[in-house]
């Protein structure tokens, strides 16, 4: 049975997985990057921002997670880009012409357009679908290997609420963001349905794994 994986979803001690004012010179609103400066310092992250090199630790053994067995994912239009990114003809997504997922992509959208090939793998598809309806979309496409559920919090929240997250790994980072998108509202009592793993990092950030209870 494949499995339905959330990896790397960094939140403040808030609960906020991204800032206020999202904008095309802004990803992550006022947050910058600093929900991911924990990443970014690995091997794993460091190319994402151009580097070599990063630490092999705790948070890149975390980090590397994020790939291995993933067929397919799904993210929000909020991930996809900035704010209106629909009315761009043209907008590809933030990554440039060889974006870091190398399977089907499936983006939520309520202004849903034709797919989209990029280089090394990646193909945008784009779907106005509840939760479990672009599961199974995703599914078809993950080739009987694992979805990942890549972000925002707004969609990580939705497939959480449906009871569609089998593991998830949350890290905690020990900033105050105040405002932004939470992950968590709505979710009460969400702890029950888990076995849940906490280890705190050298680096002062806190990786928490959620794995669905079997019975
Ligand atoms: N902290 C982290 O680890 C992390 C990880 C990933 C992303 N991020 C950040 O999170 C931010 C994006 O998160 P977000 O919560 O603002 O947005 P999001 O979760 O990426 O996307 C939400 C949007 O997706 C569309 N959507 C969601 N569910 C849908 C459905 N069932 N059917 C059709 N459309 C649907 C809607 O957009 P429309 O109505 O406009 O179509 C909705 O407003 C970005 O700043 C990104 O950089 C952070």
């Amino acid at each position: 049975m494949t499995r339905t994986r959330i990896h790397n979803l960094s939140i403040s001690l808030d609960g906020f997985a991204t800032g206020e004012g999202q904008a095309s010179d802004a990803p992550m609103g006022h947050a910058g990057q600093r929900l991911h400066e924990w990443m970014i310092a690995t091997r794993f992250g460091a190319p994402i921002v151009g580097r070599t090199g990063g630490t092999v630790g705790v948070d890149d053994a975390f980090a590397q997670q994020h790939e291995p067995g993933i067929g397919a994912e799904i993210m929000g239009a909020g991930k996809f880009g900035p704010p209106s990114w629909q009315d761009d003809a043209d907008w590809t997504g933030w990554w440039g012409p060889n974006p870091p997922f190398h399977t089907p992509t499936v983006v939520l959208t309520h202004r849903p357009r034709p797919s989209i090939e990029m280089e090394g793998g990646t193909t945008f598809h784009f779907l106005d679908a509840a939760p479990a309806e672009a599961l199974d979309a995703a599914r078809g496409l993950a080739d009987g290997r694992d979805v990942r559920i890549g972000g925002g919090p707004t969609v990580v929240r939705d497939f959480l609420a449906a009871g569609l997250v089998d593991h998830m790994h949350v890290v905690q980072v020990p900033i105050v963001l105040g405002r932004g998108v939470r992950v968590w509202d709505g979710l009460e009592a969400l702890e029950e349905d888990y076995e849940i793993e906490v280890v705190s990092a050298p680096s002062g950030v806190t990786h928490l794994t959620f794995d669905r209870k079997t019975s």
